[in-house]
């Protein structure tokens, strides 16, 4: 693994990180602030400075809203939140900023043929958005690194297994289409930020993308039971239909615990989504952990 000379980035370098805020910055802070960089935080909410961290209400869809001019030293940016976001900064972004790490997805691959419209959408934007970030880079000699994370939880925060978790809180049980035999690679937001602290002065990770899946592979079956075991109780399913499921779903979704799940998303539970994180061992040492061992 070849690294850049430990000057390029000293403490004190300024670092930008957009949607600083989500479950990924709550772990990356904190690791960012060990090096001792100088860090500017973006999100629409707003919270306490801290030495070390400056934070600023910024809308990322309102670019031109944005002090640039205050940006001029800033030398890596971690974009954490949704990478089309970050195609409004492109054209504003300053020279200065040689580095950027950001946050695609492996739903660009996975809902690509989706039955659902605004999946098919959503993978295009991605896609699009990793395309219009290469391009720039190019143009611009400066490195990237795109990371396609696969569900991502830990932080009490995501709507994958949070959502799983209080659904057999509140009803006991848990219904599943077939046998739920679609495998997945839960990922914890720690590792997520780990693999951005070990890949920013990592040149072999320079205009790479990797899929970061979790440690370990297990069906959907498995990973909800895990979830029954970590809550104390034990796995009980309900094996329903598809089709009828999926009807109970259409007349519930006025509730807001229901509004966040799609007819696509219960067909999922026999597909496997499962990516090789390989390249990203061998390229920086990435090493996540197993969800069995470490559910939250
Ligand atoms: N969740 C998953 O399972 C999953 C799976 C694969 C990939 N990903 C990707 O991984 C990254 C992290 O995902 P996540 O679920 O932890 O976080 P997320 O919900 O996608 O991130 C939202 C973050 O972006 C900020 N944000 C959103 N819109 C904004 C705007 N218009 N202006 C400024 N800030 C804005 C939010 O802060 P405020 O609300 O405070 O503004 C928050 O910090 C994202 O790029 C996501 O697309 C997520």
């Amino acid at each position: 693994m070849t690294q850049l000379p430990a000057e390029a980035y000293s403490p004190s370098t300024q670092i930008l990180v957009t949607g600083a805020s989500n479950q990924i910055g709550l772990y990356l802070l904190p690791l960012l602030r060990a090096q001792q960089f100088a860090i500017t935080a973006f999100s629409r909410q707003s919270h306490p400075n801290t030495e070390g961290l400056t934070w600023q209400t910024v809308d990322l869809n309102q670019p031109t809203s944005i002090a640039w001019p205050e940006l001029t030293s800033h030398r890596i940016l971690f974009h954490l939140a949704p990478l089309p976001l970050l195609s409004n900064l492109l054209p504003y972004l300053p020279a200065s900023l040689n580095r950027i790490i950001a946050f695609s997805s492996t739903s660009c691959l996975t809902k690509r043929h989706s039955q659902d419209p605004k999946e098919r959408e959503l993978a295009q934007q991605l896609s699009q958005a990793e395309q219009k970030l290469i391009q720039y880079s190019q143009l611009r000699h400066c490195q990237y690194t795109l990371f396609r994370p696969t569900l991502i939880y830990g932080a009490g925060r995501d709507r994958n297994i949070t959502l799983i978790s209080q659904f057999i809180e509140r009803f006991g049980f848990f219904p599943l289409v077939g046998k739920g035999q679609g495998l997945r690679q839960p990922v914890h937001a720690q590792d997520l930020a780990l693999a951005c602290l070990q890949s920013y002065n990592c040149e072999a990770t320079y205009q790479q993308i990797y899929q970061l899946s979790g440690g370990q592979t297990l069906t959907y079956r498995e990973m909800v039971t895990t979830i029954f075991q970590r809550l104390d109780k034990k796995p009980h399913f309900l094996p329903i239909p598809l089709s009828i499921l999926t009807g109970i779903l259409l007349t519930l979704r006025w509730l807001p615990y229901f509004s966040a799940i799609t007819p696509s998303m219960l067909a999922r539970m026999e597909q496997d989504l499962q990516f090789d994180h390989s390249p990203a061992s061998q390229d920086f040492g990435y090493n996540p952990r197993s969800f069995t061992l470490f559910p939250s």
